[in-house]
Order: structure tokens, then sequence, then C-alpha cells
């Protein structure tokens, strides 16, 4: 399958090795990570141990990762991750958006822009039947995108992480094919 995707501004492409460099550069600004899962690399070794693992996930069809790229430029990553097909009896068919956009390129619509065309690749191409997504209750910037990508809310959860010593509720929604 190709899984490059081009939408009007950006190329969304497979993470590859020689991507490192300039991902850790990126994956190295504390500013990106105050709500995410991961925290900001100190070093190359830790972001090509991460491209391992994105290449790794994506050959085993456990999650789908994409560079997000402007012109020559990295300026992001956007990923369905936690790919489900099957738990015992049960289609499921589902997986998790989850994406990061360079502080420097914030609020220019890429994250939505790059979300939109990966969800539209994840319910057709990827036959997907529905697409989950959670942000920190107080991620005022990644909430305005769930809501102009036509997520529905679903759920409120209380007290789903801890982080810098703080709890955090997530708000999950959800987007299901032919419900659109
Ligand atoms: C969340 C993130 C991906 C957004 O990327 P982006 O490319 O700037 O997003 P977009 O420009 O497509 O959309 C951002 C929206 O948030 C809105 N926004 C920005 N600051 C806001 C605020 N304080 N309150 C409410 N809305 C806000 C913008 O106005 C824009 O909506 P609009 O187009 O309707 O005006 C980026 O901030 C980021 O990488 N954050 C760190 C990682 C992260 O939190 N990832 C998401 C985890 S769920």
């Amino acid at each position: 399958m190709n899984y490059t995707i081009k939408t009007e501004r950006l190329t969304l492409k497979k993470p590859r090795t020689n991507d490192v460099e300039e991902l850790f550069t990126l994956m190295s600004d504390s500013k990106l990570t105050r709500f995410l899962a991961w925290e900001s690399h100190n070093s190359s070794e830790t972001t090509q141990e991460l491209v391992t693992n994105l290449i790794s996930s994506q050959e085993q069809h456990k999650g789908y990762h994409w560079c997000i790229w402007l012109e020559n430029k990295i300026i992001g990553l956007v990923s369905l991750i936690d790919v489900k097909r099957k738990i015992r009896s049960w289609t499921l068919d589902r997986a998790e958006l989850s994406y990061w956009i360079d502080s420097n390129n914030q609020g220019k619509g890429f994250a939505t822009e790059a979300s939109k065309a990966v969800l539209d690749f994840g319910l057709t191409q990827l036959n997907l039947h529905k697409i989950i997504i959670a942000h920190a209750l107080e991620n005022k910037e990644s909430e305005s995108i769930c809501k102009k990508l036509g997520f529905k809310q679903y759920a409120h959860e209380h007290d789903a992480f801890k982080k810098n010593n703080r709890w955090h509720d997530l708000i999950w929604y959800e987007l299901i094919k032919d419900r659109l």
C-alpha cells in the first residue's frame, strides 16, 4: 500500500531512519509535551528508538504514522495508534488519532489539515469503522481540532493521568464511518 498522502499544503509520509535528526530537533522542545504521554527528547538515540518502534508497529499494522512535511521540512507527526481489528469473536476495526505540530508552525491549521486527510485514509484505505481521540481538559487547541474534525464527545474521564505532579482529566471523542 502507498501510505503517502498529499493535502493542499502538506505531504504526509511514513517515518524513515533518515528523518531521525530532523525529528530530534522538533521533539527536544519541552513546550510540545505538556499534556503528552512522553517527555521531550534529550538525545537523538531516544528519537532513533522511537522511529524504529514506529516503523516496526507499522509493519505489524498495529499503528500507522506519518511525518508531516511542509515543502522540504518536517513540521510534525500524525498517527493512528492502538489499531484493534478483533477481540475474540468481536470485530472492532478501530484506532486512535494522535498528533503534534512543531511550536513554530502552530496556529496555521496544519494539525487540522493533516488529521482530516489521515481520518479519510483510515476510514477508506485502512477500512477502519471507528476512530477515537482524547485530549487533556485544558488542551483547548486540541479540543478545537476535535470539534472541527466532526468528532462527537462520548466521555469525560476524571483523573485519567498524572503529569508534573497534577492529575488531568481526559475528554474522549469518537468518529464513526458513515455517520459523519
Ligand atoms: C494541538 C496542536 C497539534 C494544534 O496544532 P495546530 O496546527 O496549531 O492546530 P490548528 O491550527 O489546526 O488548530 C488549532 C485550533 O485551536 C484554536 N486555539 C488555539 N489556541 C486556543 C485556545 N487557547 N483556546 C481555544 N482555541 C484555541 C485555534 O484557533 C485553532 O482553531 P480555529 O482554526 O478554529 O481557529 C499543537 O498545539 C500541538 O502540537 N500541541 C502539543 C501536542 C498536543 O497537545 N497534541 C495533541 C494531544 S491530544
